[in-house]
Parts: structure tokens; C-alpha cells; sequence
């Protein structure tokens, strides 16, 4: 028997180890917008069975070494800072690389695969809608997380804006995840048609990859930099 207790949630597995993240994603557990559900209760509800779930996930963190250091977060300057690098500017590359890619499987495929009309629609979407968020975080959120971090005081007004921009990150978050699901399913998860040109394959494969990277980069905003932050934000103004 392992030693994962299935009382903990899923976002706080994550935390402590990161190679947690590729079970629940081939389990299709949500631990990202949904990371504060118990184990237990997340397998039941979708028809796991827990002690072998627990197993998996033990098998995982111990083959894969290594991650679990990078995710020893109290500096929440470094924390945003490391977004940005890893998933802000993947984004800034590979959206519009992607999109021209999707307008072009739809161009050439949409005849025989009427579903990729629905997914280039879905992806344009997604895609603007990310844009747009990743520039609001780092303007507008991540420069007071800075002052937050570095014991700066703020004022009433600005711990007010920050609590409801956390609010309206989190929404575009469950709306983000809802997109992908979408396009997930249009795609019958990725599946690759046998007539699929080497264009039609990669956007597929680069799909899959957004997806999993958004779950990574949600979760480390929602369940670790939004809710560290939340914290301090209590804590500062109970301060007298
Ligand atoms: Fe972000
Ligand atoms: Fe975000």
C-alpha cells in the first residue's frame, strides 16, 4: 500500500510532485481548475478505483525524480517570474504558430473533417482570449504580487482591486479549460484519422501539448501563486 493519502487533494499532489500532473492527465482528473477536490472523492466520482489510482501515482513520483525541487515556491516573485518564461512566452510563440497551422488543416481537411471548422472557430477564440489574459496578468497582477512579496504595504484600494483580479484570472481560467475541453472532444482526444497529412498530425500533437501545458500553468497559478497570495492578502489587511 502506498503512502498517498487519498484525503489530500489533487492540487496539493501536484504541488509536492509534479509528475503527478501526467496521471491525472491520462486519467482525465481535472487537478488544475478542480485541484481542490479530495482524491477519494475525485475517483468516485468518476468511477476509479482509488487504491489502484494511489498505486499509479506512487509508481510515477518515484520513477520520475527530480521535479518535485523546482516546485519549492515561497518567493512568489520568482514563482511569477518563472511563469512567464515557461508558459507566458511558450504561449507568445506558439499561438500564432498554431493558428496557421489550424486554419490550414481546416482549409485543406474541413471537406472530408466538418468538425475542424468548429475546432479552427473554437481555437481563434481560445487563442485571442489567451493573448489577452497572459498581457493582464503581467501588467496588472503580477507587478503587486512583486509588492506583496517583498512585505511592501498596500493600500485598502489596491488589496481590493487584487482580490477581485484574482476573481476574474480564475474565470478565464475555467473558461480557458472549457475551450480546450471542447476542442478535445471535437478531436476525439487527439486521435489521429488515417487520412492525415504530416500538417494534420502536428496540429493535433501541438494541441494536446497546449492543453497539457495550460493545466501545468493553471495549476500553478490558481492552486499555488492565487492562493499564496490570497493568504497574504487576509493576513495584510487584518494588519491594524
Ligand atoms: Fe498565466
Ligand atoms: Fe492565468
Amino acid at each position: 500500500m502506498t503512502d498517498i493519502n487519498p484525503d489530500r487533494t489533487l492540487a496539493s499532489l501536484v504541488e509536492e510532485s509534479p509528475a503527478c500532473a501526467r496521471t491525472f492527465e491520462s486519467l482525465g482528473l481535472d487537478y488544475c481548475c478542480d485541484g481542490d477536490q479530495a482524491l477519494a472523492a475525485a475517483c468516485d466520482r468518476n468511477d476509479l478505483d482509488v487504491d489502484e489510482v494511489r498505486d499509479r501515482l506512487a509508481e510515477t513520483r518515484d520513477r520520475i525524480d527530480g521535479d518535485a525541487t523546482d516546485y519549492e515556491w515561497d518567493d512568489l516573485e520568482e514563482l511569477a517570474d518563472h511563469i512567464v518564461e515557461a508558459h507566458h512566452d511558450y504561449l507568445r510563440e506558439e499561438l500564432p504558430k498554431l493558428e496557421d497551422i489550424v486554419e490550414t488543416v481546416a482549409k485543406v481537411h474541413g471537406e472530408n473533417h466538418p468538425e475542424l471548422r468548429d475546432v479552427e472557430a473554437e481555437y481563434r477564440e481560445l487563442a485571442a482570449e489567451m493573448r489577452e489574459h497572459i498581457d493582464e496578468e503581467e501588467e496588472e497582477l503580477f507587478p503587486v504580487v512583486g509588492k506583496l512579496d517583498r512585505g511592501e504595504r498596500l493600500s485598502a484600494d489596491e488589496i481590493e482591486r487584487l482580490r477581485e483580479e484574482i476573481r476574474t484570472f480564475e474565470e478565464d481560467h475555467a473558461a480557458t479549460a472549457d475551450r480546450l475541453e471542447r476542442i478535445a472532444e471535437l478531436t476525439d482526444d487527439y486521435a489521429v484519422p488515417e487520412d492525415a497529412c504530416p500538417s494534420y498530425r502536428s496540429m493535433l500533437e501541438r494541441l494536446d501539448q497546449l492543453e497539457r501545458d495550460t493545466h501545468m500553468h493553471v495549476h500553478k497559478e490558481n492552486n499555488v501563486l492565487f492562493a499564496e497570495a490570497s493568504d497574504r492578502l487576509a493576513a495584510a489587511s487584518a494588519e491594524p
